[in-house]
């Protein structure tokens, strides 16, 4: 900005008082945030105009003084907003960007503005407002990505896969079953979100530099006006805490490690060999030199994502871990971190969201590959121990045996014949075979939570009703 830029190594004009030359250029380039938190400016022009209007409000500046100061914040907001603006780096970050605007806007009032207040208590409201209205982003994006699940699971409630352990078959389940257990997942990081816009929802501003004011202010007319709970209720925690910025990095480390672990479901169901599903052409692309390729890049850079996010989690941690109470420079670090893994969450959810509703489901290849692999060998053994009396342990023995004969013959369990069967163990009867197919246990898995057709379509009721 004009005033600001033009000032060469001259003292800084927000506390030239006690300091005779300006910076050094490398001292300029460390010290300086308005790169990114620039960000910033709507929500330290909405905390400027509710600081303002309560000191007007307790009779701390004139009301003519706020009114002056209003105007020429809401002149400062459309001048960014349109693009106009000039920010300078030698007036350091968004706050003095624009308080120096305001003096030149509207002269002395300005300097009214910064009563009662510090750049700590500033910062620590700008920033909660905007992870705060970040979170609330999230918060819908889930809400949209739980929907697509959902459907998809009611699409295929009756879908038979093979479920996996060690990524080795290991029971049929059904693809609606797969997806609710999805839906459980994005539910949990959904509660997180919630729980962290509770926790975040005390509004800093009027802790000032870290002891408070002895301006008779009111804190709780702030708060109210920002859509705050209340005001926090320590002003050296208030300047200290970066807590809601960790919480934010938390949440979306395990939101996207959840999105990463489907990202590896999606890879693999989408090769050649597994070909459960198939990902539509506008989550997909083809290979320069391979024309038979169409490869899941969406949900590759989505996995990829994640790395970012968790490195952004430590990053932030570890600036926090040595920091003495109260404010310390190296909290300014907090905002690229929560910027770069905002975006990256927003992006990721989104992509998810449309592979998941575009997404073709193979069900014919699901069902082959639930069938293989001598999946039904637990419900052989659960029939043993039912039908024939045996203790689950010689059940799961008899049933071992039963698989080796197949592998022996090359062929799936219910393809041995009942004389098969009873040379290895003389009680199994003809009815053991209703329990050998894949339908039939899916089907007979019908404890609460299990794979049972009916059972995930209560699920789905319950969420539908939560989302
Ligand atoms: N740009 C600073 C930050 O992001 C604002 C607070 C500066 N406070 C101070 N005492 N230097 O943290």
């Amino acid at each position: 900005m004009a005033d600001g830029d033009s000032e060469t190594k001259s003292s800084n004009q927000m506390w030239g008082g006690r300091f005779a030359s300006g910076p050094d250029a490398i001292m300029e380039e460390i010290n300086a945030s308005i790169g990114f938190d620039k960000k910033l400016y709507a929500q330290d022009i909405r905390g400027s105009i509710a600081h303002a209007t309560m000191l007007a409000h307790q009779g701390i500046i004139s009301a003519d003084d706020k009114d002056k100061i209003v105007h020429g914040l809401n002149t400062i907001l459309s001048e960014i907003e349109s693009g106009a603006f000039e920010f300078s780096r030698r007036l350091e970050d968004i706050h003095m960007n624009i308080e120096a605007r305001l003096a030149t806007l509207i002269g002395p009032a300005a300097g009214r503005l910064h009563t009662a207040r510090s750049r700590n208590d500033q910062v620590a409201l700008d920033f909660r407002l905007w992870v705060k209205e970040e979170l609330q982003r999230t918060e819908k994006a889930l809400t949209a990505l739980i929907a697509a699940f959902l459907d998809r699971a009611e699409e295929h409630a009756d879908t038979v896969m093979p479920g996996f352990t060690h990524l080795q078959t290991a029971q049929p389940v059904t693809f609606g079953h797969h997806c609710m257990a999805y839906v459980e997942m994005f539910g949990r990081d959904r509660s997180r979100v919630r729980h962290a816009i509770e926790h975040m929802d005390e509004s800093p501003i009027g802790a000032a530099a870290l002891a408070g004011t002895g301006f008779p202010i009111d804190r709780h007319m702030t708060a109210k006006a920002l859509g705050f709970a209340g005001p926090t209720r320590n002003s050296i925690d208030t300047v200290s805490d970066r807590d809601f910025a960790l919480e934010f990095l938390s949440m979306a480390s395990i939101t996207a490690t959840h999105l990463s672990r489907l990202a590896e479901e999606i890879v693999i169901w989408s090769t050649p060999q597994f070909g459960f599903i198939r990902l539509s052409d506008a989550f997909s692309t083809g290979s320069s030199i391979m024309p038979q390729k169409k490869n899941p890049d969406a949900a590759e850079l989505v996995r990829a994502k994640t790395g970012r996010i968790n490195g952004s989690l430590i990053a932030l941690l570890t600036v926090m871990k040595g920091l003495p109470l109260a404010y310390s420079k190296d909290m300014q670090e907090d905002k690229e971190q929560v910027f770069d893994s905002a975006e990256s969450l927003e992006l990721a959810i989104a992509a998810m969201t449309g592979m998941v509703r575009d997404m073709t489901i193979r069900s014919d290849r699901m069902k082959a590959a639930a069938g293989s692999g001598y999946s039904t060998a637990t419900d052989l053994a659960d029939w043993l121990v039912r039908e024939a009396g045996l203790p689950f342990r010689d059940a799961h023995h008899v049933t071992g045996r039963a698989v080796a004969l197949a592998e022996q013959k090359g062929c799936d369990l219910a393809d041995l014949s009942l004389a098969d069967l009873q040379s290895i163990h003389a009680d199994i009867t003809e009815k053991v075979f209703d329990v050998l197919t894949v339908e039939a246990s899916v089907a007979s898995r019908t404890s609460f939570g299990g794979t049972a057709p009916n059972e995930v379509r209560k699920q789905i009721a319950w969420w539908r009703a939560r989302n």
